[in-house]
């Protein structure tokens, strides 16, 4: 066992793999419930994009959050993981009719809904039913988010949600209709955000929405602030739970919500980014003209972050103790952007070290790839490596 990772079962298995260690993950999620539940009209879901490992599904749906999905597949994912229908939310900017109509069969709580045509498709599909959709309208609020331009969804020149200046006739065209039920507002304005002020932004652009809708007369009853907030990829060890009494506390603070309304949130990263870490192993080290290369098992495929997004994970030789050089930590892809850091810090590497690329639970797992015709990487909690 070198720090927090139990090395020796690491070495019987095969790598590139992600590590998931369970304590953190349910520290985070007791922290998080202990957290909202200062606020008896917070609902907190689970955004299952972030990391749709059946073993981590099921530690969060025992946790009592609800789901959050963007596609059937994710329903489906849900589900078998056992989250209640009545607490599963589908979001996504374009719901094929299959989805709907799965979203439909299992009565799932609300649609996030993204534009009139989506609204249109989703009353017909529930008319030929025989059933009434709750919905909720996902508004872009054009407020940016300090983050990469990437992961920034709120605005106006973003694909996401329906302007603010059409909320007034998408909510007379719902009213009228026969098999949606209008329940809320739905806004998310980005990822990896931790300046709280965008959350205020948020909150601001929120109340002014509220106002127009109480003139004429409507109160809905939910208020849905997706999620968003971000965790400390420099310091995992430091900062393995992210600042929830913080996060919901601003919106204790800013957010002006009538008697009754229930506020909801959605957070992916935050709950499974520090539980993850990819776990692979050094193949070569190779001297470049003027720097050192290790060459990694693991590669953009398993871990896209770093090529997409020029995100940061620490990185750490495992199993190393001697003196730190610096390294360019590469891994085997035939792209150039193939790249974990340059001039890293590591504990002098050597072939068959094992390396982790901390803070990857998040966004990690779920968007590895088979390009290059690579094996996907399995997961391992550490409740099954004990
Ligand atoms: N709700 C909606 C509507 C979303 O689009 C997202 C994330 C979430 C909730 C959860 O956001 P979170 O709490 O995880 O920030 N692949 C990127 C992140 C993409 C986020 C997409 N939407 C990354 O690796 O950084």
């Amino acid at each position: 066992m070198k720090g927090i990772f139990p090395v020796n079962k690491f070495r019987e298995l095969r790598t590139p793999f992600y590590y998931y260690d369970t304590k953190v993950l349910r520290d985070t999620l007791t922290c998080i419930k202990t957290a909202a539940a200062h606020y008896a009209n917070y609902h907190v879901h689970y955004a299952v994009k972030a990391n749709a490992n059946p073993k981590v599904l099921s530690i969060i749906r025992e946790s009592g959050l609800g789901a959050d999905c963007v596609s059937g597949g994710e329903i489906r994912a849900a589900i078998k993981a056992g989250f209640p229908a009545e607490k599963i939310v589908f979001a996504g900017v374009g719901k094929s009719d299959w989805e709907i109509n799965l979203g439909l069969d299992y009565n799932i709580f609300c649609f996030n809904v993204e534009s009139i045509p989506e609204l249109e498709v989703i009353n017909e599909l529930a008319a030929a039913k025989g059933k009434v959709a709750n919905v909720a309208f996902r508004i872009n609020p054009n407020v940016g988010a300090h983050t990469h331009a990437n992961i920034t969804t709120g605005l106006a020149e973003n694909k996401f949600g329906i302007n603010m200046q059409d909320m007034d006739r998408v909510v007379d065209i719902a009213l009228e209709m026969k098999n949606v039920k209008f329940l809320g507002l739905h806004f998310h304005i980005g990822s990896q955000i931790l300046d709280m002020g965008d959350f205020v932004a948020l909150c601001n652009r929120i109340n002014e929405l509220q106002e127009k809708l109480f003139a004429r007369r409507i109160i809905v009853q939910l208020i849905n602030v997706g999620g968003g907030l971000g965790i400390n990829y420099d310091h995992p060890n430091r900062q393995p739970i992210p600042e929830f009494k913080n996060y919901f506390a601003t919106y204790a603070e800013h957010l002006k919500l009538r008697p009754g309304q229930e506020l909801h949130f959605e957070l992916g990263r935050a709950v499974v980014g520090q539980c993850g870490s990819l776990i692979t192993k050094v193949l070569y080290m190779k001297q470049g003209t003027n720097k050192k290369f290790a060459i990694l098992d693991a590669g953009m495929t398993d871990l896209i972050r770093p090529a997409l997004y020029q995100a940061y994970h620490k990185i750490e030789n495992i199993t190393s103790d001697e003196a730190i050089e610096a390294y360019d930590v590469v891994g085997p892809i035939c792209e150039s952007s193939d790249v974990f850091g340059k001039s890293i810090d590591l504990n002098k590497v050597k072939r068959g070290d094992l390396i982790a690329l901390r803070s990857a639970g998040a966004y990690g797992e779920i968007m590895a790839s088979g390009y290059n015709c690579r094996e996907l990487p399995v997961g391992y909690t550490s409740d099954e490596l004990v």
